[in-house]
């Protein structure tokens, strides 16, 4: 079981171990990420997470200032559009790399100042002091040393170059009312359950948002921000439908955790489906740093 320390004296740290944070019996952690992208699911929920997320994601890094020229190194890619849309800023004679475990969902992806390349953030070799901005979104919540993580990313920066960390934050994720109390409590149960079995078998934190900032500001970078966003989701729209692909995938694990049952994860499936069924987002945490000149 992982531990943490506040840092502030005569504070105590709020544990958000996994089995602490979401309940539970402690599970054997057995890897980090859930949803390998060869999977057949893959390249739509890659690319309604690019739907939801990467207008915030692109004005955090416009007013970063990303323009011709720059080397840009984007981490855990996924789909790819952000890295596509860097390569676009930064021609003609910028650079942007990216990198995931699997690159399967970015093979179409063609650019000249874009090369994509088979990565692990944590083992593989990274040139350092190369780069003007280092991105990464929803990556740092699944690595097993999210720390280690981001200080090679640190590490890679050119002085002065600029690191933007975007993470999740599901304390907000809850359910409009309308849908009535069995509906809301069936829904908070079950992503209850989504979170016993992402932090308890992947190492995932569905909290990590909230430790961003303090993270960067450790690493080491200066000039830190941070901004939040969230909305709200609905079914049978990206929102709805990216929960549906998460549950599906996570259906056998969540049921076998005992917390909720088969049939139970189904009606909240068919739930993101309804139109009518609204629910407020998890919270997006963008955090940025730069590294001392
Ligand atoms: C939730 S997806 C996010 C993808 C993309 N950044 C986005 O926001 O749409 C997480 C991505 O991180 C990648 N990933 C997980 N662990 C990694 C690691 N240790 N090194 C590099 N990439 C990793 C996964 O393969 C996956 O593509």
């Amino acid at each position: 079981m992982a531990s943490s320390t506040s840092g502030i004296p005569g504070q105590a740290a709020p544990d958000l171990t996994p089995e602490v944070a979401v309940g539970g019996a402690p599970v054997p952690v057995t890897g980090t990420y859930a949803f390998g992208n060869e999977r057949q699911m893959q390249p739509e929920r890659l690319r309604l997470l690019a739907e939801l997320l990467d207008e915030g994601t692109f004005t955090v890094l416009a007013a970063l200032g990303v323009r011709a020229g720059w080397r840009c190194l984007e981490v855990g890619a996924g789909g790819g559009s952000v890295a596509a849309w860097l390569a676009g800023r930064v021609a003609p004679e910028g650079f942007v790399l990216a990198t995931d475990l699997d690159t399967t969902v970015m093979r179409g992806l063609d650019h000249p100042c874009l090369e994509v390349r088979t990565h692990d953030i944590l083992h593989d070799p990274l040139p350092e002091s190369s780069f003007d901005l280092v991105h990464a979104r929803l990556l740092l919540a699944w690595l097993a040393d999210p720390r280690a993580g981001l200080a090679r990313m640190a590490a890679a920066l050119k002085p002065g170059g600029w690191l933007t960390a975007e993470e999740m934050d599901f304390l907000a994720l809850a359910p409009d009312p309308r849908l009535g109390p069995a509906a809301c409590d069936l829904f908070t149960r079950v992503i209850h359950a989504h979170h016993a079995v992402l932090a308890g078998q992947h190492a995932f934190n569905p909290f990590h948002g909230r430790r961003l900032a303090g993270d960067l500001a450790e690493a080491g970078l200066v000039n830190t921000g941070c901004q939040g966003r969230l909305t709200i989701w609905q079914g049978g729209q990206p929102g709805g439908r990216v929960w549906q692909l998460t549950l599906i995938q996570l259906r056998e694990a969540i049921t076998d955790s005992g917390l909720v049952t088969a049939a139970e994860v189904d009606q909240v499936i068919e739930m993101c489906g309804d139109p009518r069924f609204r629910f407020m987002s998890q919270a997006i945490i963008a955090s940025w740093g730069q590294r001392p000149s």
